[in-house]
């Protein structure tokens, strides 16, 4: 007898839905002109399906709706901190916490304590806000990620590793006085949403433990990354997502935290450390900058919604079912022949502009094209991931980065499979006609962050 496929499903029904408009090609190619051809630029109520991000993005649950109604908008001592607080103990493990407004807030307090000027801060693949924070504190990021990270055709399935022996020679040159954390990154973003084992993490623990240097992690995306080890790693298949998530964060000595991703909210964001001298400088640190430390930027309600998001998140059901979702996807785009990076990761499929549109050169923008043409052909919004995300170096010349991807991210429970199809069978339409595509010229360049805002002409 022939073994029956067991499929993953949403664990989950659906209660109340959000109504799309529908365009045609006309209404589209007008839209896109109008916001020169950067889907940044779109009016978000012209998009039919929109992968510009997975961040802040997700659908809440009946329960986190709930939730939002028990907010306790007190300013001080707010109940639905203390639960966060719980939560964050229980799932997380760290000991002390302090709420911020999403993700770079946690950032901005945790390199202002932590660096000094001329810092070194080696990690594993930058992130961009990540960065800028290390930067405005006075450090330097150093990318100590293994090289088969920087190669889309690599199919080694845990592309986010630390590389030891490039930590090893940073070490050795700065002297670890100099390096105050490893910025360590689960799911590591601009790698294509790539994880880190286990095993490199308990040997970077190792190595950090040895010359008295933190780890701290980035847990935007940490649930995502323990779904990899599970389904990967030797000794793992059997583990918990959850308590994956835990033994991972037990390695680290704190963490900043964008809940706008897996916790599965819509804002918010956290810092977390073990260490009660840092804890107690964030806790006054964030006074200044987000608010008062029992809320930190947030709403009770917020807090609320996080709570109840955390704990949804690290449930082996759900996770399943988010990137079973992902892979579905990507494996489509493959059936067609569409370049994606492999193996797929956890938040999103990367297309290979590069590949795609072999003829068009990186100063034509080939992943900005791509991404545009992708919107005009079904109202599917993605982002560019190349030349123009990697902005110019100090002397004016642009970077051109190895990588010219574009980012089709995918909410957690949005859309469903037949959505899915849908995306796959557009790209899989512009692909065919790929050879008629033409380049686009930038004509007009903003000073800072210049994906965002930027506009182009077709050439
Ligand atoms: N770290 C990672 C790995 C991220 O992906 C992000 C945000 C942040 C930190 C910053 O968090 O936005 O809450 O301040 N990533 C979004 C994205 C913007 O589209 O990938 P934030």
């Amino acid at each position: 007898m022939k073994k029956i496929k067991q499929s993953w499903a949403e664990p989950y029904k659906i209660k109340m839905v959000e109504l799309l408009k529908m365009t045609t090609v006309a209404q589209r190619k007008k839209a896109l002109k109008e916001a020169g051809y950067n889907t940044f630029l779109l009016k978000s109520e012209d998009v039919y399906i929109d992968l510009l991000t997975d961040s802040g993005t997700s659908a809440m649950s009946d329960r986190q709706w709930a939730g939002m109604m028990m907010g306790d908008e007190a300013y001080a001592g707010s109940r639905n901190f203390y639960h966060l607080e719980d939560v964050v103990k229980e799932v997380y493990g760290y000991k002390y916490l302090i709420p911020t407004h999403q993700g770079r807030g946690a950032e901005n307090i945790l390199s202002k304590i932590l660096i000094k000027k001329g810092d070194i801060i080696p990690g594993n693949m930058y992130f961009t806000t990540t960065r800028l924070h290390q930067e405005l504190a006075g450090g330097k990021f150093e990318d100590v990620i293994i090289d088969e990270a920087h190669d889309s055709e690599s199919n080694f399935p845990f592309k986010g590793n630390v590389d030891l022996n490039k930590l090893k020679s940073l070490i050795k040159k700065y002297g670890a006085p100099k390096i105050p954390y490893v910025s360590m990154a689960t799911s590591v973003n601009m790698a294509g949403g790539q994880p880190i084992s286990m095993k490199n993490l308990k040997e970077l623990r190792a190595l950090t433990k040895k010359h008295h240097i933190k780890i701290i992690h980035d847990m935007t995306r940490v649930a995502e990354n323990a779904y990899f080890i599970q389904q990967k790693e030797k000794g793992y298949a059997d583990r918990s997502i959850k308590s994956i998530v835990k033994e991972i964060c037990s390695l680290t000595d704190g963490a900043t935290m964008s809940a706008k991703k897996d916790a599965l909210v819509n804002i918010g964001g956290f810092l977390a450390v073990n260490d009660y001298d840092v804890y107690e400088e964030a806790r006054n640190m964030v006074v200044v900058y987000e608010g008062l430390h029992t809320y930190g930027g947030l709403a009770g309600r917020d807090m609320e919604a996080m709570a109840i998001g955390i704990k949804e998140s690290v449930a082996d059901e759900h996770i399943k079912a988010r990137i079973g979702q992902v892979i579905y996807l990507g494996e489509k785009m493959m059936q067609y022949g569409v370049p994606i990076v492999q193996p797929i990761g956890g938040h999103g499929i990367f297309v290979d502009a590069k590949k795609f549109l072999p003829h068009i050169p990186q100063d034509q923008f080939p992943a900005q094209t791509l991404a545009a043409e992708m919107y005009l052909d079904s109202g599917v919004r993605t982002m560019e991931r190349g030349v123009v995300s990697a902005g110019r170096k100090a002397n004016g010349d642009n970077y051109y980065p190895k990588l010219e991807l574009v980012r089709f991210t995918i909410p957690r429970r949005v859309y469903t499979q037949a959505h899915m199809d849908v995306i796959a069978e557009s790209a899989a339409r512009v692909y065919e006609r790929r050879d008629s595509i033409k380049g686009m010229k930038m004509v007009y360049e903003p000073k800072y962050l210049r994906f965002f805002q930027a506009r182009f002409e077709k050439l």
